[in-house]
């Protein structure tokens, strides 16, 4: 099989983020566009002689841009391809099949929760032999490659039959199309007490997964109703669309309403949950009751000692800035320490490398640990069927008997997307204007104690992140945070997370709107938002 050697020039915008490069379908359709992003990391990661793992979330244009990931990786060297049978890997499953199989990388085409099909989001990203994202310094060698390309290199080979297990060459290349679940699914079944949770389903206890027509809808029929014995059709929308149904994948209460109703029905499941597009998000709701990603994290951090993976401790837990604070109250409680990291996964990959931290997680959705370098939706959820199935009360009754101990970090987020890009800066500029002006006044009946723009300095390879999200600590543990998308595809999006610690929630109302009232109002007068962008509300409240 011959390789041809294919004259091209730079594209302008294809500098990857925190996910890998993101765009619309049409954008990658442009002739050479995924051909010179995916040559650029191979002339930026040295993948000669080595293992590359691939797989994707199943969207519109993954099967085709597979076909072209393999010929051009066996025309640039590469020994060996380890593929996801009809092209499918999680994200949380190909970081494990990265660790797993010793590979020098993988690349996984997604673009998360973003919706799919013909007029929606692609992307690639590439991770590291950790099995977590690319760190900065390799995107950047990555972008300044792509900047410099002349040529990409692709075998003439035929198409590579995805659809079952087996091995295959491609000229000299090895393939291997493996069992998408089945490493992961032993692994799951390694870190979690399965017995129990078998012997919970046995019971009565009733569940419903909605897999949004996402990649997690294989994953969870082979662990929850083949390994487990929920019953047929606790898994639902199951089956992965290249359009995701026309929904969008992402799981919150705002495009989980199926669920969200579901769990409002007077005869319905005891537990809910749902993951997103590539299986990295989770959302967890118990009859009629939302809990939400911080306390979540917090909650299973409090009862990990409770889980067969987690029994002998854990040496440290982070999360990221916006997250709110209620998890910095069990490490003290649990007397190990607590990071506080900028937003995005990739930065708890040196601290869980080190050893410094088990468990970590974002507001927005994400959950994991030290078994792989992803956010894990779910594993997620299954920690929290674990716990269900030791404490045998319902989620409900967790969460509360949770505040009653540890006090309730009240929180909110409200997204204002679609904002023209200037509008969004200006925001951002007048807040960096009043900071300076803030400490020492009150604020919604609060002191201000401190504001700031949030730096990180990483504890194990000294790298510093500088403007990170403005913060505002007021009196009584409250903050306020903004901050701007970096993984929106249109416009600007601007994030408000908006927190305040309530001491005795039994005696309070549920609704966080109500309780955050006075801060939401401050929070938005501070930024001028009505002035400056003419909007008042958000288009997203979680
Ligand atoms: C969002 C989330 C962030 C998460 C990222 C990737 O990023 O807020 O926590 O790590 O997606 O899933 P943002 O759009 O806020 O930059
Ligand atoms: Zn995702």
């Amino acid at each position: 099989m011959s390789i041809t050697v294919v004259a091209t020039v730079p594209f302008p915008d294809q500098r990857p983020g925190t996910s890998g490069l993101r765009k619309k379908v049409a954008v990658f359709r442009t002739p050479h566009y995924l051909e010179n992003f995916v040559q650029a990391i191979f002339n930026a990661v040295d993948l000669g002689g080595r293992t590359l793992v691939l797989g994707g979330d199943g969207r519109y244009l993954n099967p085709e841009a597979l076909q072209t990931i393999l010929k051009m990786a066996a025309a640039n060297g590469v020994a060996k391809v380890l593929v996801g049978r009809d092209g499918i890997l999680s994200t949380p499953a190909a970081s494990h099949v990265i660790r797993k199989h010793r590979a020098e990388g993988g690349i996984i085409l997604s673009a998360s929760h973003n919706p799919g099909g013909v007029d929606g989001d692609f992307g690639v990203k590439y991770n590291i032999s950790n099995g977590g994202p690319a760190p900065e310094k390799v995107t950047e060698a990555i972008y300044a490659k792509s900047r410099q390309i002349t040529a990409y290199r692709i075998l003439n080979g035929p198409d590579v039959a995805l659809d079952r297990v087996a091995r295959l060459t491609l000229g000299s290349m090895r393939i291997e199309v493996i069992d998408p679940v089945a490493d992961y699914a032993d692994l799951m079944e390694s870190l979690f007490a399965f017995d129990r949770i078998a012997a919970l389903f046995r019971s009565g206890f009733r569940m419903s997964f909605d897999a949004m027509h996402a990649v997690t809808g294989p994953y969870a029929t082979e662990i929850l109703e083949r390994r487990l014995g929920a019953s047929p059709g606790t898994v639902v929308h199951g089956v992965p669309l290249p359009d995701f149904g026309g929904g969008h994948p992402d799981p919150n209460l705002t495009y989980a309403h199926a669920l969200v109703e579901a769990m409002a029905a007077p005869d319905g499941p005891d537990f809910g949950a749902a993951c997103d597009g590539d299986g990295d998000r989770n959302m967890i709701l118990g009859r009629n009751f939302f809990v939400t990603p911080s306390d979540s994290l917090a909650l299973l951090a409090a009862h990990a000692h409770r889980v067969p993976g987690y029994r002998e401790g854990l040496a440290g837990l982070a999360r990221s800035m916006p997250t709110s604070q209620a998890v910095d109250r069990v490490a003290r409680r649990l007397n190990i320490p607590c990071y506080e990291t900028p937003t995005g996964w990739k930065f708890f990959g040196n601290l869980l490398d080190a050893g410094k931290i088990t468990l970590c997680g974002e507001e927005s959705f994400g959950t994991g640990s030290d078994h792989v370098r992803e956010k894990d939706g779910l594993w997620a959820v299954l920690f929290w069927l674990n716990i269900l199935a030791v404490e045998g009360r319902s989620v409900e009754a967790i969460v509360r008997e949770h505040w009653a101990s540890f006090g309730r970090n009240v929180y909110t987020r409200h997204d204002y997307e679609g904002l023209a890009t200037p509008v969004a800066h200006q925001v951002l500029t007048h807040l960096h204007d009043s900071l300076a002006a803030l400490p020492g006044r009150v604020l919604a009946g609060r002191r201000v104690n401190a504001c700031d723009d949030f730096r990180y300095v990483d504890p194990v390879d000294h790298s510093v992140s500088a403007g990170q999200g403005i913060r505002i600590l007021l009196e009584g543990d409250a903050r306020i945070v903004y901050r701007l998308s970096g993984t929106g595809t249109e416009g600007a999006t601007l994030r408000i997370y908006i927190e305040a610690f309530d001491a005795a929630p039994e005696r309070h109302t549920l609704d966080a709107q109500a309780s955050l009232a006075d801060l939401i109002h401050a929070a938005r007068a501070l930024a001028a938002l009505k002035e400056i962008s003419g909007r008042e509300e958000p288009t997203v409240v979680t």
